[in-house]
């Protein structure tokens, strides 16, 4: 598999970090997907690829649901990680390891593709779109949910941006809902539904410790959280509980559709 160096960077970081994305971590919680299949008349035996799966929460679901699911990865670990999770609740799944901007099945094989908290990693986002479309059957459902900002709030988005460096250097970048919107339409994917959704981040400690962030670099966030700018302390409402840092991310639900 031939990795850019920003894939690469992914895989390293996933494989190295993936007992992290298992049980107890906050996206075992799913209320997210749950939004987003109020617009997607999912059926028992329709054929889903979950792309960058992770812990694979969503797959799972997925197959819980009566999906066939193929869990796709960059990160080897990380498929076997969602394959045993898997197992442990008797279900069965397919794993493919391959990066989301070049997957690797024909045109029009799936009924839906789903990537959940993962595209603000790859280092072509809007080709993964493109694909993501290709591999849709007509009419098929593209499930798409990722941290994202309204358009028009730069500063925000650059002090985001940096935080998201320093905690995890594998970050790439977080996208505007517009943009996100502008890339669906040019891949021949028609919006059915999108919303940002608030997500508690309940303490930095454990989100430092998911990522493994160096602790010259938990200075940084630290002190970058310190002198937050007024538009970013608010619009994260960044505050403290018990003793804890929290914030609030704003979190992408998006739902589009290839043309029947
Ligand atoms: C936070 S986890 C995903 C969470 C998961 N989708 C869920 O619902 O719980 C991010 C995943 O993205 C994967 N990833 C990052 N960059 C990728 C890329 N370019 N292609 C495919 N997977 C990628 C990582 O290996 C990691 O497993």
């Amino acid at each position: 598999m031939k990795l850019d160096p920003i894939q690469a960077a992914a895989a390293a970081q996933f494989d190295k970090q993936s007992q992290h994305y298992g049980k107890g971590h906050v996206l075992e919680q799913t209320p997210d997907i749950e939004t987003a299949l109020k617009y997607i008349p999912l059926q028992r035996g329709w054929r889903a690829l979950d792309v960058a799966t992770g812990g694979g929460h969503t797959g799972l679901l997925l197959v819980a649901r009566g999906c066939d699911v193929t869990l796709g990865d960059i990160s080897q670990n990380m498929l076997e990680r969602a394959q045993k999770l898997g197992e442990e609740r008797g279900l069965k799944v397919a794993t493919r390891q391959f990066p989301a901007e070049a997957i690797p099945f024909g045109d029009g094989e799936f009924d839906l593709v789903s990537c959940r908290v993962a595209p603000h990693h790859f280092s072509n986002p809007e080709g993964f779109v493109r694909e993501a479309a290709r591999v849709l059957k007509p009419g098929g459902y593209f499930l798409l949910i990722d941290p994202s900002i309204e358009d028009g709030q730069p500063e925000v988005e650059a002090w985001l941006h940096e935080v998201e460096k320093w905690r995890d250097p594998s970050h790439h970048r977080i996208w505007s809902l517009g943009t996100w919107q502008r890339w669906c339409a040019g891949a021949g994917l028609q919006l059915v539904h999108s919303e940002l959704q608030r997500m508690k981040q309940p303490d930095l400690e454990w989100y430092f410790n998911a990522a493994a962030t160096s602790p010259e670099n938990r200075a940084k966030v630290r002190e970058a959280i310190r002198t937050a700018p007024a538009a970013a302390k608010d619009f994260l409402r960044l505050g403290e509980e018990d003793g804890k840092i929290v914030w609030w991310w704003q979190r992408m639900i998006l739902v589009a559709r290839r043309a029947a």
